[in-house]
């Protein structure tokens, strides 16, 4: 069976880390997650933590040679991946494009999750982490069994400090300013496929795997 290597594209709260976990659970495909990396980082408080936290709150890309060697290192790891969040912009997608070339590992396909913007934000004002597990809820469309509690941990879920009305409106600009134009890069390379992600997220999962053959 060919070796599956995957971008995840979409605009914040489109699903793509619900998407990524879904493969991985399932197929053991490795889902490398550069905001969850710098979400772990921020909660160590290490030096790279540090500088990451600055870019988050404000919903900014943190710069690329930061975010490059980070996937670099996870790419080396491991045969088949998910990159979920990564790459943000022609920059980082060509840094990536050269990485993948050395390694003779390239891609096998970039999904792109299409949602509207104002599901998108309906989504993010409701999602809530497990601060212990990490496994993401929804208030409105994947509840607790019990009030804002994980169903895992019995811990009290919290809200990631960037999913507030302000930042979400600035991560949105900084998408549509610069990750917008990698569907046209990708599109050049014949590896773009388009999900619908405004289905409820078992549908989704049932179309990307029909798309990536599995
Ligand atoms: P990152 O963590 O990558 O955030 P994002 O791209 O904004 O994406 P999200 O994690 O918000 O959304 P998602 O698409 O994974 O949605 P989810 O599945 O959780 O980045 C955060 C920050 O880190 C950036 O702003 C930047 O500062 C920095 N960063 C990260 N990568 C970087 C990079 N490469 N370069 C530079 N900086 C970088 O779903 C959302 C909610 O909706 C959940 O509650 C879920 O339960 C629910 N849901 C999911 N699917 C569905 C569905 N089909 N129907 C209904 N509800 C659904």
């Amino acid at each position: 069976m060919e070796r599956i290597r995957l971008v995840f594209l979409g605009p914040p709260g489109a699903g793509k880390g619900t998407q990524a976990d879904k493969l991985q659970n399932d197929f053991g495909i490795v889902k490398v997650s550069t905001g969850d990396i710098l979400r772990e980082a921020v909660s160590k408080g290490t030096t790279l933590g540090e500088v990451a936290k600055i870019y988050m709150e404000r919903g900014e890309l943190v710069p690329d040679d930061i975010i490059i060697g980070l996937v670099r290192e996870k790419v080396l790891q491991f045969e088949q991946f998910v990159l979920d969040g990564f790459p943000r912009n022609v920059n980082q997608a060509e840094g990536l494009d050269r990485l993948l070339e050395t390694l003779n590992k390239g891609l096998t396909g970039v999904i792109y999750f299409d949602v509207s913007n104002e599901e998108v934000k309906k989504r993010l004002l409701a999602r809530r982490v497990c601060p212990s597990c990490k496994r993401v809820y929804n208030l409105i469309t994947e509840p607790p069994k019990n009030d804002e509690v994980c169903d895992v941990c019995g811990v009290k879920l919290v809200k990631r400090s960037d999913d507030n009305e302000e930042t979400i409106e600035n991560r949105l600009k900084v998408y549509y300013q610069q990750t917008l134009p990698l569907l046209e890069y990708y599109e050049r390379k014949a590896l773009l496929k388009k999900v619908d992600g405004n289905q409820p997220p078992d549908e989704v999962y049932k179309n990307l795997l029909k798309i990536i053959g599995l």
